[in-house]
This record gives C-alpha cells, sequence and structure tokens, in this order.
C-alpha cells in the first residue's frame, strides 16, 4: 500500500514543518473551543496532530489510519492519553462514541461513490452534541458538499487559512448534529 512505503521513506515528514502548521492550529482553536473530553482523528498519519495540539481537556484520543506503518510511528511517541489503531475508513464503523471526530487532509482519499456511506458509517461514532471537524486542502472540489449540503449536519465554522511560506491554503469547518 502506498501510504506504507511513503511515511517509511519520509514523504509525510513535512506535515511536521512550519508550511502546513496554521491547519493544525486552526483544528487546536476548535478543540479548545468546542471542549470535547473524546477525541477520534481518523487518517491521523504519525499523530502530527497530538504534536502540534495545545489543547488537553481530553480524557481520551484514538488515532485511526489505514498505513500500518504510520500507525506504529505514532505508538512509539508514547502520546499522553492517546491510542492508535490500523483500521481502513472503508470498512470501519466506529466501536464508541466521540465528542469530537477530526477528518485532517484525509477525506479526499475515499473515492466520491464510497462518500456518503463512509461519512455516515463515521457519524454514528459522533455524540449527538459532538463536533465533526473537517479539513481540506485548497477547494477541496466535490467534497465540502458532504459536509455542508449534508441534512445531518449544521456548519458551526467555517475558517480558510494560509500557509505563512507560500500561496498553499486550507479551508476547515466544524459541523455538529442537527
Ligand atoms: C495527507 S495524510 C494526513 C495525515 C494527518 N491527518 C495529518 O494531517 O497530519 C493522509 C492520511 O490519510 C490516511 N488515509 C487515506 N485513506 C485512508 C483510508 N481509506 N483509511 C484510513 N486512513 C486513510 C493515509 O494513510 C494518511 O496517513
Amino acid at each position: 500500500m502506498k501510504f506504507n512505503s511513503q511515511y517509511r521513506r519520509g514523504k509525510w515528514d513535512k506535515l511536521g514543518g512550519e508550511k502546513e502548521s496554521v491547519r493544525y492550529e486552526q483544528i487546536d482553536a476548535y478543540l479548545h473551543r468546542f471542549k470535547p473530553a473524546s477525541i477520534m482523528d481518523l487518517g491521523c498519519g504519525d499523530g502530527v496532530l497530538n504534536r502540534r495540539m495545545t489543547y488537553d481537556g481530553f480524557d481520551s484520543f484514538l488515532g485511526v489510519d489505514y498505513a500500518e506503518v504510520s500507525v506504529n510511528m505514532a505508538k512509539k511517541q508514547g502520546y499522553p492519553k492517546a491510542t492508535f489503531e490500523t483500521h481502513d475508513l472503508l470498512d470501519f464503523t466506529p466501536k464508541d462514541n466521540y465528542d469530537a471526530i477530526i477528518l485532517n487532509e484525509a477525506f479526499y482519499y475515499i473515492h466520491d461513490s464510497e462518500r456518503t456511506r463512509v461519512l455516515n458509517n463515521i457519524l454514528s461514532g459522533l455524540n449527538d452534541n459532538g463536533i465533526l471537524i473537517v479539513s481540506i486542502f485548497r477547494e477541496g472540489a466535490t467534497c465540502w458538499e458532504y459536509f455542508k449540503e449534508n441534512p445531518k449536519l449544521k456548519e458551526e465554522a467555517f475558517d480558510v487559512v494560509h500557509s505563512k511560506l507560500d500561496d498553499t491554503y486550507w479551508k476547515l469547518g466544524a459541523y455538529s448534529k442537527t
């Protein structure tokens, strides 16, 4: 699987650099605003969010990724209150419910034909008063409609953040359940 060899080669080390810091900062700001006690990060990679977030008001954090190389890298870091599991989002149904579910640069890897089904599975694990946090690189064509036009979701926040180093930008949204 390509992500395993990419993590082995260090292709994703760049996510820890300054260029992408703004999107993690925005997610961190949402976490401070919504104060979740339980967090699930889907497509968590090697745990860059854990490394970068300053929000500490949670009791549990589950990171999920289908690249077991990245999951093993995350496990080795010993991030506080965090566990990591290997699952493919295509056939993943959360076993527990969470106050915050994060899709940080992961949703666009799901094929268009699978997005509604996968998102519904994900939302089955969101508490009624929970928050879904989404980050998508640049315009996110054919992605945002799954959140913005979803009758099951209400947009609580939407932000565009610009890289401090170049003209890259990301859009981020936070959604509650209707
Ligand atoms: C661009 S990286 C983002 C990593 C991390 N969320 C971050 O922003 O630091 C995308 C991640 O999504 C994961 N991913 C892609 N498709 C996936 C799937 N179907 N199931 C689980 N993880 C997936 C990849 O393995 C990779 O770690």
